[in-house]
Order: structure tokens, then sequence, then C-alpha cells
């Protein structure tokens, strides 16, 4: 028997992974911070203290993301939340190069499916478990200029709402969040029209996810989709 549940939560070293992080460490959970910025992630860590831990990977990489999710399971007994935040954005349709594209699918796509292929039997084995796949708003909606970005998030949506499906019956929840502009660099990096009080603000997808967490078993939710009303069209 566990004495602490464990949540890993990819992209914590900045934006809404990193709020998701320290509101899941506030809530008791030891907390692993994934990513690729070594400083950013130790930052995070700080800020939350001794039920943080850093875990510097790049979510793309299938092979160091096998071997992190056993060296957790190993030292941890196990894994409860699984939060797939971790994406990347770039404008872009056909235009793009084939590269771009299928860099794009990599990072916020293919990497989710090895990260839910390394933790599924996991939380199967314990019978329980919860994963939030952060999606976004261009995961139900497709914009002009951002194919391959709400490709990416289309597919996302499509893996979780068909996990959803698979195990729930189970006992292992899913959820996919489905934000529209969200106040974090990559919002600013990809030129949001709105100022930073008329977005959704970080805390409010850990808000949804706390709030996700104290329903009854019986309580299923496929997706919470999060719109700002300046940018609902
Ligand atoms: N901001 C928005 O308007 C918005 C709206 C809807 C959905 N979303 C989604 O929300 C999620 C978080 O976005 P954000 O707004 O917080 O963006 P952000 O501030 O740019 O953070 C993105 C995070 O992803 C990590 N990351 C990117 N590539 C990675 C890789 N190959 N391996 C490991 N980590 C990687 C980055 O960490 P490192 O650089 O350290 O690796 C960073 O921590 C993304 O999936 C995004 O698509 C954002």
């Amino acid at each position: 028997m566990k004495e602490n549940k464990t949540a890993v939560v990819t992209g914590a070293g900045k934006g809404i992974g990193k709020t998701i992080a320290i509101g899941l460490a506030k809530l008791g959970y030891n907390t692993i911070l994934v990513g690729r910025n070594k400083q950013n992630l130790e930052n995070a860590a700080q800020e939350i203290g001794s039920n943080a831990k850093v875990l510097q990977l790049d979510i793309t990489d299938r092979p160091a993301v096998k071997e992190a999710i056993a060296k957790i399971v190993s030292e941890k007994g196990g894994i409860d939340i699984l939060v797939n935040n971790a994406g990347i954005y770039f404008d872009g349709s056909v235009d793009l190069p084939d590269e771009e594209f299928e860099k794009m699918l990599k990072t916020n796509l293919t990497a989710q499916f090895s990260l839910l292929k390394e933790v599924v039997p996991v939380m199967k084995a314990q019978k329980s478990g919860y994963i939030f796949n952060v999606a976004s708003r261009a995961g139900k909606v497709g914009f002009a200029g951002g194919g391959a970005y709400s490709a990416s998030k289309f597919g996302l949506v499509g893996l979780s709402e068909s996990l959803y499906r698979e195990l729930n019956p189970l006992g292992i929840k899913v959820t996919a969040l489905c934000p529209g502009w969200v106040n974090t660099d990559m919002a600013y990096d990809a030129g949001t029209p709105l100022e930073s009080e008329e977005m959704i603000q970080p805390e409010d997808l850990f808000k949804t996810i706390e709030w996700l967490l104290q329903l009854s078993p019986a309580a299923c939710v496929k997706e919470v989709v999060l719109e700002s009303p300046k940018s609902i069209s």
C-alpha cells in the first residue's frame, strides 16, 4: 500500500503545467515535474518544496519515456495521476514543410500516445488512476492558419475519448481539457488578440482538475471545454 499518491505532470516548468503541478502538490500528491528545461523545472520544484521531483525528459524520446515511467513506478509504487500537458504551437496548415507538420504531431500527439502506452498498464494493474489530456479548443474547432496544431489536438481529443470509453469501466478516469486562449507564453507567442485578463487563467485549469478529482467514482467527465467570451465564434 502506498503512503502518498503520485502525480506526473508534463510541461511542468512553466505555464499551465507549472500551475497544475503546484496545485496537485498542495493537494498532497508527490508531484513529478517533467520537461526539457532543467532550470525551469528546478525553479518550479523549489516553489513547491518537498513534494516535488524534477524529471528532465523530452517526451518525444520514446525509449527515454519508457525508462522514466518504469523508474517512477519502481520508486513510487505506481502513478495515480498523469497530466499529459506538454505541447507546442506554431502557425501553419498545408503551407508547412512536411517536417514541421510531423514535428507538431510528434510533440502534441505521438508523445502523449507513448506516455499513455506506459502509464495505462500501470493504472490497469492498480485498477485506479486519473488521466488528464490537455488538448485545446482548437481540438474541437478548426481555425484558419492553424491546421497542424488543430490536427494534433483533434487527434489527442480522439485518443482521449477512446480511452475514456475503454478505461472508465476499469476504474480509471480520463478527461480531455480543451481551453481557448490561456494566459501563458504560448498564447503571446501565438499572437493572441486578447488582453491578459480576457484570457482563461492557468489556475482555471487546475481548479477544473481539482473539481474533477472530487467527483464520486460513478461520475465520469469525457471533456471540459473552456472558452473566454471574447474568443467564442
Ligand atoms: N496557452 C494557450 O492559449 C493554450 C490554449 C489551449 C491549449 N493549450 C495547451 O496547453 C498545454 C500547455 O501550454 P502552455 O500554454 O502552458 O504553454 P507553454 O508555457 O509554452 O508551456 C509548454 C510546456 O510544454 C513543454 N514541452 C514542449 N515540448 C516538450 C517536449 N518535447 N518534451 C517535454 N516537454 C515539452 C515545455 O517545457 P520545456 O520547454 O522545458 O520542454 C513547457 O513546459 C499545451 O499542450 C498547449 O497546447 C494552451
